[in-house]
């Protein structure tokens, strides 16, 4: 990391400006769960091989819900094997320090973030959690714990008939699906965070993206938001991608190609050197 960047992390961290971090898939690699656009992500039903644009869909889920819910209690799985790695620990770290000047946006569901200690308050978990679950027919637009009982799946496990009557709305006893944002639906307020993160987004003094290939709409509205009032934005990503762009053709971006797990222990250092945060 070069001494301007330090810098300019120092100085943030002794302004009074709003932090914000924004992750993806790419924070928990590292954690041993398959980033999105993966070739893990494929799935098949019979003979077919289904791509999760496809799987993850309230149209498929409308045709197939046990094929949907198989999916998600196999990636259910895999999350609950996973433990947080270096990476959040280090953003969880950050809310520490930063407290009501930080909020953590994150495109993941498998809830490491929470798991490595960030608060519900402060994180928008803008595509849902797995490991909850809401009724289909929405006559409550709270969100259930899975099921206790409700085991997690190998990759061509079926539910189970008890298992299916587990995924039922305790108030309704309809369907219930997974919480989770699908391909062919749009963000809210209420179950996503839609608006608040916008709104947090316009208040960003510093944004760090993390492990994001920025192919979703509401990461890419927080980015340009961002950049539209010059904010400090840090990319940190294995590759270059649409992000890397965005941060370096502003007057104050940054590109750090490390993993996750390396830039966010460094930057929390240089953090924690600061005094009256
Ligand atoms: P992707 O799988 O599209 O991208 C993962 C990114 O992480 C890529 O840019 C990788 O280069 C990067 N990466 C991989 N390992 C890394 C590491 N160790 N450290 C840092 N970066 C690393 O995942 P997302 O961008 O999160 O949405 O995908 C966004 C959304 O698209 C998902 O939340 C999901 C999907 O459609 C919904 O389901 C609505
Ligand atoms: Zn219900």
């Amino acid at each position: 990391m070069g001494k301007d960047l330090k810098d300019k992390l120092k100085n943030f961290a002794r302004s009074n400006e709003n932090f914000t971090v924004l992750t993806g898939a790419g924070v928990s690699a590292e954690s041993g769960i398959p980033t999105f656009r993966g070739a893990e992500g494929y799935w098949t039903i019979g003979s077919r091989e289904y791509q999760p644009q496809e799987m993850a869909t309230y149209s498929m889920f409308t045709q197939n819900p046990y094929e949907v819910w198989k999916w998600y209690l196999y990636r259910k799985n895999i999350c609950e094997k996973a433990d947080p790695n270096s990476g959040h620990v280090a953003v969880a770290e950050m809310e520490k320090l930063f407290k009501n000047r930080f909020t953590l946006i994150t495109q993941n569901v498998d809830g490491l973030h929470i798991r490595a200690g960030n608060t519900t308050e402060r994180t928008f978990q803008i595509h849902g959690n797995i490991f909850f679950m809401r009724c289909v027919n929405e006559c409550t637009s709270k969100i259930f714990p899975l099921p206790e009982h409700l085991c997690g799946k190998e990759k061509d496990e079926d539910l189970t008939e008890e298992e299916k009557c587990l995924v039922r709305c305790p108030y309704c006893g309809s369907l219930t699906r997974p919480h989770v944002l699908w391909f062919d639906e749009t963000y809210n307020e209420t179950h996503y965070s839609y608006q608040s993160t916008l709104e947090v987004a316009g208040k960003t003094g510093l944004l760090l993206i993390v492990g994001t290939s920025g192919a979703t709409n509401l990461p890419n509205q927080v980015a340009t938001a961002v950049h539209h009032h010059k904010g400090i934005i840090i990319d940190i990503n294995v590759e270059h991608n649409p992000c890397t762009q965005l941060a370096l053709s502003g007057e104050k971006g940054y590109f750090i190609q490390q993993p996750s797990s390396t830039a966010l222990p460094s930057i929390l250092e240089i953090f924690k050197t600061c005094e009256n945060r």
